[in-house]
């Protein structure tokens, strides 16, 4: 399936991401059965087709020797959302959203709702700042969906937008910034390649 392997990340690896903040998602790359898991079946993408700059940065970040959240953006159609799946297609126990899923959990007001995003030990937001008009709702959900993962999930995190980090600070303020950016960013460079 042209995958990279993820790293194996030894004890003494872990102690010492750890001490410095650095939290790698380690667990799920010990499965001697690491396989391609398709979770989001009728989403095409492959990870192979993912820039190779950022599957390093990806491989980095998993082995805990980069900060995370990683904060992914780029211009439309340079495959964003097809790497964020794909990072999900590599791990285990991840979960993909959107800002629109957020807000709906947001509104729905049950619990059950958004435990998804506290007990998956990965987790994908996409199409941050997607309207040109900034609604108090996407903030907050925004907001909920950093501070859950910060609070349970040592910030293990990829925010994916069409914005750069200061755009991001302009549309949202400097809080959700903050939230988004603390971290390690990235800048997919690519052409659009929805037009071919
Ligand atoms: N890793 C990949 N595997 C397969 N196809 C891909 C991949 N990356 C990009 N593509 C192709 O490029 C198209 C655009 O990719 P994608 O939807 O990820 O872009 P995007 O950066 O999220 O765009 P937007 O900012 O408009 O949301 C996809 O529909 C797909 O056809
Ligand atoms: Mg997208």
């Amino acid at each position: 399936m042209g995958i990279e392997k993820l790293p194996i990340v030894g004890q003494a690896d872990i102690d010492k991401a750890m001490r410095h903040g650095f939290h790698p998602i380690y667990k799920r790359f010990h499965d001697p059965d690491f396989e391609f898991r398709p979770q989001f079946e009728n989403l095409g993408r492959d990870p192979a087709l993912v820039e190779r700059n950022l599957m390093g940065m990806f491989n980095s970040l998993a082995a805990g020797k980069r900060r995370w959240p990683l904060y992914l953006f780029g211009a439309q159609g340079c495959g964003k959302t097809c790497a964020g799946l794909a990072m999900c297609d590599m791990t285990f126990n991840s979960c993909f959203w959107d800002v629109d899923l957020v807000i709906d959990a947001l509104f729905s007001r049950n619990p059950y709702d958004w435990k998804p995003i506290a007990n998956h030990e990965f987790a994908v937001l996409d199409e941050i700042g997607g309207r040109d008009q900034v609604a108090s709702a996407e903030v907050d959900a925004i907001k909920k969906f950093a501070d859950t993962r910060e609070r349970f999930c040592n910030r293990v995190a990829v925010y994916i937008s069409n914005h750069a980090p200061e755009k991001i600070k302009e549309l949202y303020g400097e809080r959700i910034h903050s939230r988004l950016c603390c971290g390690t960013i990235y800048k997919v460079t690519g052409k659009d390649r929805r037009m071919g």
